[in-house]
């Protein structure tokens, strides 16, 4: 029988290194074929953990997000629509309203779409003002129209102005809005001061060609998920996930060819599979990375309940060796930042994290105070409450007492914004990478050497003997 390995179980072998600091190491990687990330995290596809806010704080750290699937199919173009919409070089194509919309209608399309400002244009489509949040802030006659409080007095630009040129307009005026026109004084884009003021901020930030950030959202293999993937390439998604339990099946390897074969221009990653075999089946029906990973997870069960799965790392070593250089993604298990280290060191191009971004503050729902201490929850996307929502959502009759859970509901310690979280990952990954003799994850997966603990190894390796702090 076949011995499976799980991070504790080794360590990385230190290697004589020309690293002189952390600065030095380059993290960036692939995702996909064709898409790369300046760092090797993702965000995971689940209810309790990436909807638009954690994609956009993913995809400014120089990660990517994938949008959950547990949503209407409206409400997940929506949400890639935020992140799509959050950074530009331009705005495309700006929201606009007539001057007849009531300020109440304004503030909640405002809202619901995470945008400070809507274009005002007249029945014919030409520009005649903006509202910004600002304009609505003291306002408390909510049924007045827009055409009232709009601002008339409009800085604009013509299509074709540089960045730099724009740069110059806002600061002159003074505004923090400036939107170009065409010819005909119809709207053409729109360029904001904090989408400038972004770029600086977020250098490392992960952007498509027009200067968006990325995003990625997953699919079933059931039902709507071709018309689902259809709307989320619309949307300009980046990625889709195809995303089941047991990914190496006929029912996934048949989707994988199908959505392989509808938009062979769209990336797919495809999973989860713990095996050689695995790999190769899905890479062969049109996956451009494959996603390992089954049941290592914080909230799964999978392995308690049905017997099956690898340990995580003798996943990632034999998925990695099998996938001839298309990328694989080790999903689940991470717990700190040497647990990311191993992973790539052991073939991996980027970890998906659940647990360990579900207590940010970008992870859908609420903090939660139990003995003074504060949490966030986190679900399986197979446990019982998950399902009885999607459920609800899809009003869907099927009976839930003949569901078995697979995943559970939990609660992981607040910790505060995503990407502090995220810093202290990559940070660590990069001393681990340093203590691999290597400057790029390439090297680094060449120079790795595992040494197999035993329990005292991992004793010894932990804080002993004293009262931590
Ligand atoms: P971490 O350890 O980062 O893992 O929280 C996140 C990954 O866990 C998987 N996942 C599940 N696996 N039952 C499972 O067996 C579930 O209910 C479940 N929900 C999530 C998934 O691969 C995720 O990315």
């Amino acid at each position: 029988m076949k011995e499976g390995l799980s991070f504790d179980d080794v360590l990385l072998v230190p290697k004589r290194s020309s690293v002189q600091s952390r600065k030095d190491v380059d993290t960036s990687t692939l995702l996909t074929k064709n898409i790369s990330l300046n760092i090797p995290i993702v965000s995971a596809n689940m209810d309790t953990v990436t909807e638009s806010h954690m994609a956009v704080a993913l995809a400014r750290a120089g990660g990517i997000g994938i949008i959950h699937r547990f949503l209407t199919i409206e409400e997940q173009v929506r949400e890639v629509g935020k992140v799509k919409r959050a950074e530009n070089v331009v705005i495309e194509h700006p929201y606009t309203v007539l001057p007849s919309f009531t300020v109440r209608a304004a503030r909640r399309f405002m809202h619901a779409n995470t945008v400070s400002g809507l274009l005002v244009v007249d029945e014919g489509g030409k520009l005649v003002g903006i509202v910004t949040a600002r304009d609505l802030l003291f306002e408390y006659d909510d049924a007045k129209e827009v055409g009232n409080v709009m601002s008339t007095d409009l800085v604009t630009a013509s299509v074709g102005t540089s960045l730099s040129a724009a740069k110059e307009i806002l600061h002159k005026n003074r505004v923090e809005k400036l939107p170009i026109i065409d010819s005909h004084g119809k709207p053409a884009g729109l360029i904001t001061s904090k989408d400038i003021v972004n770029q600086t901020n977020f250098p490392k930030a992960s952007k498509d060609a027009k200067g968006r950030l990325r995003v990625g959202a997953a699919v079933g293999i059931k039902d709507d998920f071709v018309e689902r993937a259809g709307e989320l390439v619309h949307a300009g998604v980046d990625v889709i996930v195809v995303d089941i339990a047991h990914g190496h099946s006929d029912g996934a390897i048949a989707a994988v060819r199908k959505l392989k074969s509808l938009f062979p221009d769209n990336e797919l990653i495809a999973g989860n599979v713990a095996t050689a075999e695995g790999v190769a089946d899905l890479i062969s029906a049109g996956a451009d990375a494959v996603k390992v990973g089954v049941g290592p997870g914080s909230v799964c069960t999978t392995r308690i309940v049905t017997g099956s799965g690898v340990p995580q790392l003798t996943a990632i070593i034999d998925c990695a060796k099998s996938a001839g250089g298309v990328p694989v993604i080790a999903d689940g298990g991470i717990k700190n930042s040497g647990d990311v280290a191993k992973s790539v060191a052991a073939g991996a191009f980027a970890v998906m994290i659940g647990g360990l971004l579900a207590g940010t503050d970008e992870s859908p729902g609420f903090i939660v105070t139990r003995h003074g201490a504060r949490y966030k929850i986190i679900r399986g996307m197979a446990s019982l409450g998950a399902n009885l929502n999607r459920k609800e959502k899809e009003k869907s009759e099927r009976d839930i007492n003949d569901y078995v859970p697979e995943g559970v509901e939990a609660m992981v310690p607040y910790r505060g914004c995503a990407m502090d979280v995220i810093n202290q990952l990559v940070g660590g990954f990069r001393s681990g990478m340093s203590y691999c003799g290597s400057k790029t994850i390439k090297e680094m997966q060449k120079n790795a050497e595992f040494v197999k603990i035993t329990s005292a190894g991992m004793k010894e390796s932990k804080p002993h003997d004293v009262s931590v702090l």
